[in-house]
């Protein structure tokens, strides 16, 4: 490869709670190398656990540091997937952590199809323009049937399926898939050492006549219907469409079992488009192979031992390489920093790392230097507008409970907006009083344990009956604009940190309203996080 940066593929997962995403990506591991039998990257049961007693905090941020991201080496690509939080620590992050993948891989389980987290998180790759691949998971189990679930696909997405792989029955009866591109049959069995290890595969084309020994004449002539009926009625693959987020090809299997594993992986690894181009502020575009380097903060973990504040800022790198003690330009801050103690996360492990290319991403020990958005750049100032807040879709109001603590609230609430845990709205008249937007409810809890623990500051929250937020253009910003939304009938205006002026709904319908009604407004579901240079 010409370029380092050619042979990166970031992506990341997106599914709901279940579908697999902990055993897919071990399995993953497992084809690629990187492990050498499953079970060795998180005990499911250690997960639960550490969800479950979220407040054994440390426990938890501890396993969620270490697979914020995880590389893995793969016939001479370097993969770099990181961990979108799902289950309760669902939040902002997982939806900021899409903004630094190229691609996404969308796990469906196959008796459920598209889950509401699933279409969540769809949308933001929508938005974004991010390409998904879909992986079909959980056929060893009784399935939706896969045409009924393609269509779902296309009806509740709005994105065009293509599927690249077909399965061959479902449930007890499911044998392996059928790879349409190379018109031939997988078929699998497990592995005598279990599901830890790779599942055994014999292969058959379709019009073979040995076809129905290998699956069975009826399980052979149901999948020669299908086949025909999906060559027939179809839509071809177009790597354009795909890469613009119009289509998502699609895989079958079982994570679970590793039947259909290795066919997605290696289709994965065809069509996860390398670190591409990204727009800076001032028209200009970045490209990888710029020799200048470029960066930005898409996530800050804060390390919970409340004696030490020590904090991890995830970058993603964009242009350049990446040397461990450089000086950078921090353009929010206007100075230049040293960029000290650089960690990779490989499978299980932390390394320092001493170098790293566009695509790449590192976790930087951070000494309070970095916030959410901030860009980083040799050979000049330069500020990438890569990270929007997302519109919240819970709403609490803070309430002090112990009034002497107000100057501990202040300095807790805006450094955990900061860092990106909760976003903060003011109301104008009761600006003491704030009003903190999350994306996932848990956040509450964490806010409340986090200001009483590490700022020494009681709180409640008065929970909110708002869904959606919109940031609108074409008011003013500051009160005036609130008090004009207000005059419009919004159910509730607010600002946000830099002022600008926020709508808050109960729900759709209110929503819907709002923009009817109001046609020379603009509504943006999201918002540039603004960086002072
Ligand atoms: P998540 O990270 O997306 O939340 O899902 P995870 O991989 O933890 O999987 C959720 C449950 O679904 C697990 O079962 C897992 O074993 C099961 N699962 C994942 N992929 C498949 C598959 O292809 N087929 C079948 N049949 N099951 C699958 P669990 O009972 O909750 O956990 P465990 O006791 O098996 O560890």
């Amino acid at each position: 490869m010409a370029h380092e940066y050619e042979r990166r593929r970031t992506f990341a997962i997106i599914s709901h709670p279940d579908a697999g995403k902990t055993t897919l990506t071990e399995k993953l591991l497992l084809y690629g190398g990187a492990i050498h039998a499953a079970g060795a990257v998180k005990s499911r049961k250690a997960k639960r656990a550490a969800v479950s007693d979220w407040m054994a905090l440390e426990k938890q941020r501890g396993i969620s540091v270490t697979s914020s991201v995880l590389q893995f080496e793969h016939q001479g690509m370097r993969f770099n997937l990181l961990d979108t939080p799902g289950h309760n620590d669902f939040s902002e992050d997982t939806y900021r952590t899409l903004v630094a993948a190229d691609c996404a891989i969308m796990i469906l389980d196959a008796a459920k199809g598209v889950e509401p987290q699933t279409k969540k998180l769809f949308h933001v790759c929508r938005m974004r323009g991010t390409p998904v691949v879909t992986f079909v998971n959980k056929l060893d189990r009784p399935a939706r049937d896969a045409f009924e679930l393609m269509s779902q696909v296309e009806e509740v997405l709005g994105v065009h399926t293509v599927p690249v792989t077909w399965p061959v029955g479902s449930g007890d009866l499911f044998q392996g898939v059928y790879d349409r591109d190379a018109r031939k049959v997988l078929r699998f069995s497990r592995s005598e050492q279990g599901n830890e290890k790779r599942a055994e595969v014999n292969l058959s084309g379709i019009d073979d006549p040995g076809l129905k020994d290998l699956l069975g004449e009826e399980p052979a002539a149901a999948l020669k219907d299908e086949v025909e009926l999906l060559d027939g009625a179809g839509e071809e693959f177009d790597l354009e469409r795909f890469l613009a987020g119009e289509i998502t090809p699609v895989f079958f299997g079982s994570a679970l079992t590793n039947f259909g594993v290795e066919p997605f992986l290696e289709g994965f690894r065809e069509l996860c488009p390398p670190p591409g181009p990204r727009e800076a502020a001032g028209d200009v575009t970045v490209t990888p192979t710029d020799d200048r380097f470029s960066a930005f903060v898409f996530k800050v973990q804060a390390n919970m031992d409340p004696s030490h504040r020590d904090r991890i800022a995830f970058v993603r790198i964009c242009s350049g390489r990446f040397e461990g003690g450089m000086r950078v330009h921090h353009y929010r801050l206007g100075k230049e920093v040293r960029l000290n103690r650089a960690e990779q996360f490989f499978a299980q492990a932390r390394e320092t790392v001493n170098v790293a290319w566009a695509g790449d991403i590192v976790g930087l020990y951070d000494p309070g230097l970095f916030r959410i958005g901030d860009t980083l750049s040799t050979g000049g100032a330069m500020t990438f507008d890569a990270v929007p807040r997302f519109s919240p879709e819970h709403f609490g109001r803070i309430q002090l409970l112990d009034p002497l603590k107000r100057k501990q609230l202040q300095k807790g609430i805006q450094e955990l907006a900061e860092e990106g845990t909760v976003q903060l709205f003011i109301q104008p008249g009761r600006e003491k009083d704030p009003i903190c937007g999350v994306v996932g409810r848990l956040q509450f809890e964490v806010l409340t344990f986090r200001l009483q623990h590490e700022y020494g500051a009681k709180i409640s929250f008065d929970i909110l009956p708002y869904q959606f937020a919109r940031w609108i253009d074409g008011v003013e910003d500051g009160a005036e604009g609130a008090g004009e939304l207000k005059a419009r009938r919004v159910p509730l205006a607010v600002l946000d940190v830099d002022g600008r002026p926020v709508a808050l709904y109960r729900d759709s319908w209110e929503l819907d309203r709002s923009v009817r009604d109001n046609e020379a407004w603009t509504f943006h579901e999201t918002a540039p996080i603004r960086q002072m240079g």
